[in-house]
This record gives structure tokens, sequence and C-alpha cells, in this order.
């Protein structure tokens, strides 16, 4: 949805900047004395300046109505759910957890770099980080649906690489 409205803001932004270099190329062919030309300019200067003034500061204010971005939500303390990876296997401190409750991913490596990944039964990408050794990713993540959601490695770390998959069920409380 987001990704749409970028697409077409860029779509309309590119056909103003093409309108203004046809506008430019046209007026070029015509002659004209240094002094208008500077007295036209510094009009259309203070006009840009304006507009642009005019428009920016209410979609900057509006952007930042958001922050600070909420960690979770305050009234509930998330679940910490601890995961490592393995050469090749993942370790979850538990693979239970209710729906509809914020979950806090603590992710880390035991060897090398594995990629921590959530998928729905469908197999949809819901979230994900790097598992690294040594470093504590936090991941949160709330589920919406219940159901039997998998961890899988998307980060190459060795031959069995496909096999290190773990499952975590979301059930209802
Ligand atoms: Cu772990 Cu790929």
């Amino acid at each position: 949805m987001l990704q749409h409205l970028a697409w077409i803001v860029s779509l309309l932004l590119i056909a103003v900047i093409a309108g203004v270099f046809i506008h430019v190329v046209r007026q070029s062919q015509f002659a004209d004395d240094e002094h208008t030309t500077a007295a036209a300019a510094s009009k259309w200067r203070g006009r840009v300046f304006w507009t642009l003034g005019l428009l920016f500061v209410p979609i900057i204010a509006y952007s930042l109505t958001g922050l600070p971005y909420r960690v979770a939500d305050a009234a509930q303390a998330p679940i910490v759910v601890e995961a490592k990876g393995y050469q090749w296997r993942w370790e979850l401190s538990r693979n239970v957890v209710p729906v509809g409750q914020p979950i806090e991913f603590h992710v880390t490596a035991d060897d090398v770099n594995h990629g921590f990944s959530l998928y729905d039964a469908d197999l949809k990408l819901k979230a994900q980080t790097q598992a690294m050794p040594g470093v504590t990713n936090v991941l949160r993540y709330t589920f919406t649906a219940p159901g039997t959601y998998k961890v899988l490695c998307l980060e190459y770390c060795g031959l069995a690489h496909h096999n290190m998959t773990a499952e975590i069920q979301v059930v209802a409380e």
C-alpha cells in the first residue's frame, strides 16, 4: 500500500521535473535581456521557496507525530524468547507463545552467522534478523494469528544450512 503510494508520488515528481525541463528548453528559443531574466528568476525563487516551505513543514511535522516509536506496548511487557543458532539447528527457550502478545526474540549464534527468520504456515516471511556470535539482536514481533510458524535460516552457513529449521506454535490464550 505504502509502496504503491510512493511509486505514484515518484511518477508524479518525475512528470513535474520532465515538464520543467521541457518548459526550459522551449523558453530557451526566445532571446531575453538579462534584467528581465533576473527579475523573473527572483520572483520564482520566492514562490518556490514558500511553496516548498508550506508543503514540507506540515509533511515533516506529520511524519514526526509517531515519535517516539513505541518499543513495545508499555502496558504489556514482552515475552522474551532466547534464540540461538548452531550449525545446524535452532535452540529456542520456548516454542509455544500466545497470539496477540508482543514477543521479544533475543537472537544470537554459537558458531557462525545465521539468519533468524519467522515464516507463517503459508511460508510467508513475517520477521527476520541476523543471528551473530557474540551479539544479541532483539527482534520484536506480535503474532496476529495462531498457527504453526517456522524458523528458517536465511544465511548460508554450511552444508546443512537448509536443515536449519524449527517450529513455533502460536496459540490462542
Ligand atoms: Cu544457519 Cu544457514
